[in-house]
């Protein structure tokens, strides 16, 4: 059976679907094909906007994962740990869902199937990544996606810091780190992916993180996600 990773935060714009294709990629890369020759890697998303499909569009028939669609798919996703030779299968959501269990209020679909969809994902869920920026008051929202999502199903969870920008000095990080280190104690990847130009770009330039050029700073860039990936399999997708 799969592995399945939901990249999961209320608060939008904080890097799920970065880290969903790039985990895909090097995850796809250190962990080969199938006996077939396809890949043992699926990325799915689920956000209709669609921003991950796009990008995984530009990359063409290079792409190192596979990749579905499936914002409309409930049958699909609730059969989706049952996957055979895949591996592990990395789920994109969109930041702007309506989060709580009872939910009529906000539906951006506009047919109660947002919240229905976000339920499959989670039900199929094996562990969740939640990607924050180094902004120590941005933790609140993700604090609610934690309490009010993942812990009621007892889901293992990792929180990451993404697009920390080291020229910006390390106040801001050390201040983030405290503060999820106070408030859930254990939980925080002791990766930080660093922000480069490289990563902003990639998905207009059609490319994932295993196809940067081999320059100094996007082996660097890289480095990130290698790391990311490999703390997150050695815990088990989480900690
Ligand atoms: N480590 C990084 N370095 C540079 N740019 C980054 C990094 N992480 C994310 N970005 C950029 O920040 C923007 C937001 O990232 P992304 O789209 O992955 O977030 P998201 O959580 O999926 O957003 P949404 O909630 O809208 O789906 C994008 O332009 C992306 O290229
Ligand atoms: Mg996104």
């Amino acid at each position: 059976m799969a592995h399945v990773h939901v990249l999961l935060n209320q608060k939008g714009g904080v890097g799920k679907s970065t880290l969903t294709v790039n985990l895909a990629a090097v995850t796809a890369e250190a962990i080969g094909v199938q006996p077939n020759g396809s890949p043992s890697v699926l990325a799915v998303s689920v956000d209709p906007q669609g921003s991950t499909s796009w990008w995984a569009d530009r990359v063409g028939d290079d792409l190192p994962f596979l990749f579905a669609q499936a914002h409309k798919d409930l049958a699909g996703l609730a059969k989706l740990r049952k996957i055979t030779g895949v591996k592990h299968i990395f789920v994109d959501t969109p930041g702007w869902l309506d989060l709580s269990e009872d939910d009529d209020q906000a539906d951006p679909l506009g047919d109660g199937r947002a919240a229905e969809i976000l339920r499959a994902v989670l039900d199929n869920a094996d562990s969740v990544i939640l990607p924050i920026e180094p902004e120590p008051l941005g933790f609140k929202p993700t604090l609610r996606t934690i309490r009010q999502v993942v812990q009621p199903r007892k889901l293992p969870y990792t929180v990451v810091i993404n697009n920390w920008d080291p020229r910006d000095g390390s106040v801001d990080l050390e201040q983030t780190q405290d503060f999820v280190r106070k408030s859930d104690r254990g939980h925080l990847a002791k990766t930080v992916v660093r922000h480069y130009k490289v990563h902003t770009r990639a998905s207009a330039e059609g490319r994932v993180v295993t196809q940067y050029d081999a320059n100094r700073v996007s082996l660097q860039a890289r480095q990130d996600f290698d790391k990311l990936a490999l703390e997150l399999i050695i815990n088990g997708g989480a900690k």
